[in-house]
């Protein structure tokens, strides 16, 4: 049995995975940190990391990039991997996760999705044989109409998945309505569509001559980010310090 403490235990994603927990005999959370404090929960919940006296194997954080130094210090303190989900880290807060993995197991991902992340990884043997084959590669992203930032931080790096697999660079275009001319080989399409409560939709299109493959990934909840946090807690608990992402979770299925 995994033991977790749940940083940000009452935000949507801490209540999320315990819901998960309260239905996976294989983890258990064992205490929560949240200055909020309006969620009734059936472990003790601490207002900040610092106050915590309970011990784990792992903590699983979705909380604020404010309180993510402390976290970083307690983790390598009291030797307690960690799975940081939080975004919107500073670049100085980054170099720190970095330096707290030379003594701890510090795993990172800004998508815990487990079926985007395999995603990634097929994609690089698809590019690999579709790509030199002289198959186009577009994306397309279709999310909710308060998103912010677009595209996607997730389709950015499936184009990342595609762009490393390959020896030549592809150049990501976003608006071709300026353009007249056509569509170079060396380049992968990425575009955005906002609407209603679309959770999150990725397609990736292979377009080649009379084929085309799609390979597409929808999340109907943000439960998505919270079953492949808890997969990460999993792998994470008793590793050795170190930087790990999600890929290392998937391979070690
Ligand atoms: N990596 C991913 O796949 C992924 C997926 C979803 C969300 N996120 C990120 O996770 C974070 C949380 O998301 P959310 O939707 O649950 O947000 P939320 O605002 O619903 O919850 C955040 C919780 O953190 C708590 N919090 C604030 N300061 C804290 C502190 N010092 N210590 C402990 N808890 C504290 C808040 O009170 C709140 O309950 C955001 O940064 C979000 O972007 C990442």
């Amino acid at each position: 049995m995994v033991k977790v403490i749940m940083h940000g235990c009452n935000g949507h994603m801490g209540r999320t995975i315990t819901g998960i927990c309260e239905n996976d005999s294989d983890i258990e959370i064992v205490a929560g940190v949240d200055p909020f404090d309006g969620v009734d929960n059936n472990y003790p919940v601490f207002k900040t990391i610092k106050d915590c006296t309970v011990d784990a194997d792992v903590i699983i954080d979705f909380s604020n990039a404010k309180a993510v130094d402390d976290l970083l210090e307690y983790c390598v303190e009291k030797k307690v991997p960690v799975v940081l989900c939080t975004t919107g880290l500073s670049d100085e807060q980054l170099a720190k996760a970095k330096e707290a993995s030379k003594n701890v197991a510090v795993l990172r991902s800004a998508n815990m999705s487990l079926g985007i992340n395999t995603i990634m990884e097929l994609l690089k043997k698809a590019a690999q044989v579709f790509a030199p084959a002289g198959f186009d590669m577009e994306i397309v992203e279709k999310h909710h109409n308060q998103k912010l930032d677009a595209p996607s931080g997730t389709a950015l790096a499936l184009a990342d998945s595609l762009n490393d697999a390959l020896d030549e660079d592809y150049e990501y275009i976003y608006d071709r309505s300026q353009r007249r001319q056509k569509r170079d080989p060396h380049e992968i399409g990425i575009s955005a569509v906002r609407g209603g409560n679309i959770v999150g939709e990725h397609e990736v299109i292979f377009a080649g001559l009379d084929e085309v493959i799609t390979i597409e990934h929808t999340a109907y909840s943000k439960g998505v980010f919270g079953k492949g946090a808890v997969e990460a807690a999993k792998f994470l608990a008793g590793k050795a310090a170190g930087s790990y992402d999600m890929a290392d979770v998937i391979a070690a299925k």
